[in-house]
């Protein structure tokens, strides 16, 4: 059985990557600074609370265990607070990212898989966005992401590590089988932020401009259900373990939905009215976004099982409910 180490466990990605790793069989072992995370999400599962800015807490996780592999998701995800304090995202995201693999290097631990995002590309030149588009992130979490996998190339040659930076477009939905889901400290995506509407904990969503060149003016993005990230990162552990060389991965639908058909879709699933207003555009926000995945079906086997907007918002609404009566009983 292979000892696989998650950083950022107990996050939204992570603690659904966590499941699906443990129920195919792997030996996992989290590791959190609970910044974001929540323990409640790794539940019986064997846990250290460690930030990645200490290397000689990682030093002791990796002499407590032989660890075959690490699947890092640690890191601070808020485009928005990146431009605010850049320092904080290249400290957080860069330097500790430095420190784990120092680590793992020292342990003789070469295999990684890696959150990447379709922000290190940038503006997009041409759609649907495959792997060989240029990159040129416009935010410094964008930059903080394409540096790691800049360093991912230069240690593998140098050390022969094995990367998969699986760069993901917008996760979506929650486990239908666990007690997890999106839950942020501040939240900012477009889905958790239209049902709260309907738990009563906002008043309405603003949507970030309709002038966009899109058929109905709103912005199309490409919403993947984390259950499906979750199975991709485990593909790439069982490549990584078979011996496969790096590879840098888009995870997406291939499909894009624009911001309105979004509020139909809880409008749907839910049979209630979104209270929607007009807003100006958000600084950085393409008209379209959505990635081609033939490299994901090809190198991973990656099947998508959420290709209806429906169902992912389905599995979202389930969650948003239970997590409305957390914060009430709390
Ligand atoms: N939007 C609104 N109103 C809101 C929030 C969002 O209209 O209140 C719109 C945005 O303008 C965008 C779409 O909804 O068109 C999705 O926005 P999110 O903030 O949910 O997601 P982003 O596409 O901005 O962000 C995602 C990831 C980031 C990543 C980024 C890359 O969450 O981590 O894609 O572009 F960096």
């Amino acid at each position: 059985m292979s000892t696989i180490l998650v950083t950022g466990g107990a996050g939204y990605i992570g603690s659904h990557t966590v499941h699906e790793l443990n129920k195919n069989g792997f030996n996992v072992i989290v590791l959190d600074n609970f910044s974001e995370g929540h323990r409640e999400f790794v539940d019986g599962l064997k846990t250290y609370e460690v930030d990645l800015c200490d290397v000689d807490g990682i030093g002791k996780v990796f002499e407590e265990n032989k660890i075959d592999a690490v699947v890092h998701f640690a890191a601070f995800a808020y485009v928005g607070e990146s431009v605010q304090n850049p320092q904080k995202y290249y400290y957080n995201n860069v330097v500790n990212t430095l420190n784990l693999l120092k680590v793992m290097l020292e342990n003789d631990c070469k295999k990684i898989v890696f959150s990447s995002t379709c922000a290190t590309y940038g503006e997009p030149k041409y759609m649907p966005l495959d792997e060989k588009h240029s990159q040129n992130p416009i935010n410094p979490y964008g930059q903080t992401k394409l540096t790691i996998e800049k360093i991912f190339k230069d240690y593998d040659r140098a050390y022969g590590l094995k990367y998969y930076a699986l760069r993901y477009f917008n996760a979506a939905g929650a486990s239908t089988e666990k007690e997890i889901g999106e839950w942020h400290r501040v939240e900012t995506h477009l889905i958790p932020l239209i049902l709260q509407t309907l738990t009563g904990e906002r008043e309405k969503i603003t949507i970030f401009g309709e002038d966009y060149n899109t058929p109905d003016g709103t912005c199309i993005r490409d919403y993947v259900h984390v259950d499906d990230l979750a199975s991709a990162h485990r593909l790439a552990l069982q490549n990584l373990l078979a011996g496969a060389e790096s590879e840098f991965i888009n995870l997406g639908t291939g499909r894009g939905n624009s911001v309105k058909e979004i509020i139909s879709s809880v409008e749907r699933v839910t049979g209630r009215k979104v209270p929607t207003v007009i807003g100006a555009r958000r600084e950085g926000d393409p008209d379209i976004l959505y990635a081609s995945n033939e490299k994901a079906k090809k190198v991973l086997g990656w099947e998508v099982k959420y290709t209806n907007i429906d169902d992912i918002v389905k599995t979202a609404w389930a969650w948003e409910q239970k997590l409305h009566l957390k914060k009430s009983t709390n």
